[in-house]
């Protein structure tokens, strides 16, 4: 049997691409080069990275979703420390972990605060991610994006770029980036990784999306769902975290339903409003009135 191309789409289950293992079926359309982004996107769409913030509905999403390929996953220029400051351009499809463990190798600082981060480049970029030790606007100088049928850069603070936010331009599929790192040593990096990493000691290994909340100005979510007497709580395989509060884990064959259903309940259980760190695809407008479709093109 041929096996089909890469360029082509074909239906896939939405649960085979994000790391809670949830959600239905979508038309895949992986992009290799500028000319597949523009047939891509000829139709709307919403941009996959590597599906670490995202609840995608049990019946699948109706747009085409786009993930960039091996072609955008590289590490340009990417050596030895020296000098002053090291800007390097990189693929969006970049995956962050091997690149915090790259930068910690050649003793290049900026990144440690992301070590745990299970994202592609260009998802940590849309989301801002971060912890409190560092987030992605930190060292990020420049994009490259996708957008109106053609490529453009945009400096950084074009990106709005906040605690879990960016405002990239409607439909705007992140290419490449520009960081700027800073010379260190392998130590020096290595023993601030050790600090970040003992900060996640507290967070779960199973099947989740990360934090679903957001924190709330100077407090913490997961403490306010624990103090509310939430953790463990389960609805059918989705269950409050029994180590975090803030994780909502799949203990296998969770459904979309089940987390919504979940999500709703420590909202309505927990006194101070929480706002949905995690995306939703494929939602009506209603569900949770937090769903935020940054990348959703119509
Ligand atoms: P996805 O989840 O696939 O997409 C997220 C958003 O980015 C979507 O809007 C999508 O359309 C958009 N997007 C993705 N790629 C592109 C692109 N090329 N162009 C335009 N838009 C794009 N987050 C933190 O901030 N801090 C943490 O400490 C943290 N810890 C986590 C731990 C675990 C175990 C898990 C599972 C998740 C964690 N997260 C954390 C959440 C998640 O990893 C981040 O939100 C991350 O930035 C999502 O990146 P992604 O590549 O998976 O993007
Ligand atoms: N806490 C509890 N019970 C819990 C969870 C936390 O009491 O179940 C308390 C902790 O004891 C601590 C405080 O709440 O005093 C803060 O907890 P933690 O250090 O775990 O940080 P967090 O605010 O819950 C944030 C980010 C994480 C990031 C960590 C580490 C958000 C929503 N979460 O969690 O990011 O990894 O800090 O810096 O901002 C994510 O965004 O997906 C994510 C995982």
């Amino acid at each position: 049997m041929t096996a089909v191309p890469d360029a082509l789409p074909k239906r896939v289950r939405l649960s085979t691409l994000t790391t809670l293992g949830v959600g239905g079926e979508a038309e895949l359309w992986v992009a290799e080069t500028t000319g597949e982004l523009a047939a891509a996107t000829r139709a709307p769409y919403r941009v996959l990275g590597a599906g670490s913030n995202l609840l995608v509905a049990d019946a699948g999403v109706g747009e085409r979703v786009i993930k960039l390929g091996r072609a955008y996953n590289d590490v340009r220029g990417f050596g030895a420390g020296h000098g002053s400051a090291h800007d390097v351009w990189l693929g969006a499809a970049t995956p962050l972990p091997g690149l915090v463990r790259r930068a910690a190798e050649v003793g290049w600082s900026g990144l440690e605060g992301l070590l745990g981060v299970p994202a592609v480049l260009g998802g940590a970029v849309a989301m801002n991610a971060g912890t409190r030790f560092g987030e992605m606007s930190d060292t990020l100088r420049e994009v490259e994006v996708f957008v109106a049928g053609g490529l453009e850069r945009l400096p950084a603070d074009a990106l709005g770029l906040s605690y879990r936010h960016s405002s990239l331009p409607p439909g705007a599929v992140l290419t490449r980036v520009r960081l700027r790192l800073t010379p260190s040593s392998p130590e020096r990096v290595r023993a601030q990784l050790a600090r970040v990493d003992a900060a996640r000691q507290g967070q779960p290994k199973s099947k989740s999306a990360g934090c679903a909340f957001k924190n709330p100005p100077g407090d913490s979510a997961g403490r306010l769902i624990d103090a509310a007497g939430l953790k463990g709580l389960r609805v059918g395989q989705a269950v409050v975290s029994p180590e975090h509060g803030n994780f909502i884990v799949n203990i296998g064959g969770a459904t979309a339903a089940d987390i919504v259903r979940l999500l709703e309940l420590i909202r309505a259980r927990v006194g101070t409003p929480l706002r949905a760190e995690w995306e939703l695809w494929g939602f009506g407008p209603g569900t949770l009135k937090e769903v935020t479709c940054a990348a959703l093109s119509s």
